[in-house]
């Protein structure tokens, strides 16, 4: 019986090509000051990539080449030195040779006893210790901001619903939740309310000042108002580094009024893809 298999039919062959692939991707990094930030699309390029989806199979050579000649030219611009356009991520030559091993060897770090479970545990642990968390605290890689909000902002909200939220669902809470961010914030936490079944509504947009900071005042002002008309304050999303201009919100002021009234503090930022981070501060208690 013939053993089917996934193998390349020819090994050396693929080792010639990795080579080259890696030599490529070594001269695109270093040589990127010498190219344009970003140029349009020819339209032929264009429509190659609306065409049906291929029936057969073509060589892996062939395939790369066609990523050579119509992606590599074509860069959103994020990792050339002059891309000043925004607040984003750039790529890592590093980082690059970590996700082709990572892929190599293809782990599922939903758990079991393996070595890239230890890294994934490894890595939160690191983290953990740099912004001073306790022992028992925990967290999660995930795969950017808007995950890493989401996930944040629920376990706010569940904490701060004083039920069994998870249990129970938001028809059982007895007054509306409220959440509040700068107008600065970003986007995704609109999603994220929006997602967790509060409404947009329930993202208070609290004014910036001249520096694009949240106004404290202000902040002051729509949680006692919100208060008075029955809601229940739960959350202030601090931004460390706005999308639009990198404002750093004033973090100590927040935590303080966070620490009086009893709110939950969730600081979006300290990243760009890593995610962020959540920190709760009780009324007098654990700062
Ligand atoms: C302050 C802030 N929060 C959240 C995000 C969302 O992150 P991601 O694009 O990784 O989902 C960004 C992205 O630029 C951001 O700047």
């Amino acid at each position: 019986m013939v053993e089917e298999t996934l193998d390349p039919a020819d090994w050396e062959t693929l080792r010639v090509l990795a080579r080259r692939v890696v030599d490529d991707a070594i001269n695109y990094t270093r040589d990127v000051r010498d190219r344009p930030l970003w140029q349009d699309m020819p339209p032929e390029v264009r429509t190659r990539f609306r065409s049906p989806a291929p029936q057969k199979g073509r060589p892996l050579a062939e395939v790369y080449d066609d990523l050579v000649t119509n992606l590599l030219p074509y860069p959103m611009g994020n990792i050339h030195p002059r891309f000043w356009m925004w607040y984003m991520g750039s790529s890592n030559f590093t980082g690059a040779l970590g996700d082709f091993l990572a892929a190599i060897i293809g782990s599922n770090l939903g758990g079991g006893d393996h070595a890239a479970a230890e890294i994934d545990k490894q890595v939160v642990n690191w983290l953990k210790e740099m912004m001073g968390y306790p022992a028992t605290s925990s967290g999660t890689l995930v795969s950017g901001g808007s995950m890493a909000n989401l996930i944040g902002l629920t376990v706010a909200r569940n904490q701060m619903s004083g039920i069994d939220l998870r249990e129970l669902g938001l028809g059982a809470l007895n007054a509306p939740l409220r959440f509040y961010g700068s107008d600065q914030i970003h986007s995704c936490h609109q999603i994220a309310v929006e997602a967790m079944g509060m409404g947009n509504r329930a993202l208070c947009r609290v004014p910036s000042d001249a520096a694009c900071r949240m106004d404290l005042a202000a902040l002051h002002r729509v949680v006692a108002n919100d208060r008075a008309a029955g809601l229940h304050p739960a959350c202030v999303i601090a931004t460390a580094g706005t999308v639009n201009t990198g404002a750093i919100d004033d973090l100590a002021a927040i935590a303080d009024f966070c620490a009086d009234e009893g709110l939950w503090l969730h600081v979006d930022g300290l990243h760009q893809q890593q995610g962020a981070i959540h920190v709760r501060f009780q009324r007098g208690s654990d700062r």
